[in-house]
């Protein structure tokens, strides 16, 4: 695990750090920059009230000015890059040591934390874009599906209708008593407030998300081939790019398929939750199953005990065992393997494993006011964006907290997003 991108990405070099793999995705040098200057910014030059260390830099790494395509090209090189990482490391240690304790300090050092394990995430699907594989160990058997009978027929787990509240519960972080009441997320980010009651009916939700092996059982029934399942939006973007597999899958000569994971390419069709899939392509496997996505108060509702909001589906802190979460290397572990993950109501592998497409668009809620990272949020609220909940096993235990809300173009599937069902009761 690594809260810091600088160690994952300490074996690539100048030419590779500077590579854009994808028009959506920087080159990984911009993320090792960006990471180190936001913190610059809002700890040590906000909060500390020092000048800058480069100021050339505030129009690369500020994502609002600089254009992505360009970046590759704008980039210092290697070394200059990993010094200005190394400097602004020094500097906090000096400012920590200056602020430590103080409300402030502690708040902006905390953002600048959660922020760079975002793009510790986005990192490690970079390097799976440009085939940088971690540790590559070849081709290896996946589980096999047969062996977890129970996740074969997915077992339907009722979940209670009434009212729930959605959201982070918000504190004055100097209101200590709250902070000890254990109602305060100092985690949240500003899209996840205000907590407001919402109704939900009761509904179904499968105990794991859709496995490989159940993936390719519906591309062999014609997933990818029929129209009625899909949404138009859906199919035209299917039929535009020929799309007749999740990401990252490709059929080898003998016709079997193989997917690239991070360790390198491993067979397909096993009992890891299916990844890098779209939202079009979710909503269409969901269709044809009778069932749907959920929304974002019935995922929210599952990971939680409707009476006691607590961080995680199993309890109030994070512990190595209870979910797929905050890895760097080797790959996605099987559906099923984190039982002591499981929620209040049964439900297995809500957070880590894989992202989990819910049926909403990204909005704000009732009360929204824009954090710190003003460009956070707000930008992207609307209905070009849907929501995907849970975190993902690249995704850092801060980051999968069941209020933590993520959010993708439908088209997206890059990162590690993958599919839970639900149906009425
Ligand atoms: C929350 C993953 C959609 O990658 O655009 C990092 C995270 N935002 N810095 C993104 C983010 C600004 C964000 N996602
Ligand atoms: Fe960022």
């Amino acid at each position: 695990m690594s809260d810091r991108i600088a160690p994952v990405v300490a074996d690539l070099d100048d030419v590779t750090l500077r590579q854009q793999f994808h028009v959506d995705f920087s080159p990984i040098g911009w993320h090792l920059g960006h990471a180190a200057w936001q913190r610059e910014r809002w700890v040590l030059r906000e909060v500390g009230g020092l000048p800058p260390l480069a100021p050339e830099f505030d129009a690369l790494f500020d994502t609002f000015r600089s254009r992505k395509g360009a970046r590759g090209t704008r980039l210092p090189d290697a070394r200059r890059l990993r010094s200005y990482v190394e400097q602004v490391d020094e500097a906090m240690e000096l400012a920590r040591s200056r602020h430590r304790g103080e409300p402030q300090f502690e708040r902006a050092a905390r953002l600048a934390d959660n922020h760079e394990r975002q793009h510790v995430e986005i990192v490690l699907c970079v390097r799976l874009l440009g085939r940088l594989y971690v540790e590559p160990v070849g081709p290896t058997e996946s589980p096999i599906e047969s062996e977890l009978p129970e996740i074969a027929d997915g077992p339907w787990i009722p979940v209670e209708g009434g009212t729930f509240r959605l959201g982070a519960p918000r504190g004055d972080a100097s209101d200590t008593e709250s902070a000890l009441q254990k109602d305060v997320d100092e985690d949240a980010w500003d899209n996840e407030h205000e907590a407001h009651e919402v109704h939900i009916d009761p509904f179904l939700m499968r105990r794991h998300p859709v496995s490989e092996a159940e993936w390719l059982g519906w591309m062999h029934a014609g997933g990818y081939e029929r129209r009625e399942w899909w949404s138009p939006e859906g199919w035209s973007w299917r039929t535009h790019h020929g799309v007749v597999a999740p990401g990252h899958w490709e059929r080898s000569a003998d016709g079997r398929w193989y997917r690239r994971a991070l360790c390198g390419p491993t067979l397909a069709g096993g009992a890891r939750p299916v990844a890098h899939v779209s939202w079009y392509e979710a909503d269409a496997y969901a269709r044809s199953q009778g069932a749907r996505l959920p929304t974002e108060a019935e995922w929210e509702r599952a990971a939680s005990d409707a009476r006691d909001k607590r961080r995680y589906p199993w309890g109030p802190s994070f512990e190595v065992g209870r979910a797929d979460l905050g890895r760097c290397s080797g790959d996605c572990a099987a559906l099923g393997a984190h039982p002591r993950g499981a929620s209040p109501s049964g439900i297995e592998d809500l957070c880590g494993g894989v992202w989990e497409w819910v049926a909403d668009h990204f909005a704000p809620y009732p009360g929204f006011v824009p954090g710190r990272y003003a460009e956070y949020s707000a930008p992207w609220f609307g209905a070009r964006h849907r929501v995907a909940r849970g975190g993902s096993w690249l995704t850092a235990p801060s980051n999968a907290r069941v209020t933590f809300r993520n959010w993708y173009e439908p088209h997206v599937r890059q990162p590690c997003l993958g599919v839970r069902l639900v149906r009425d009761a």
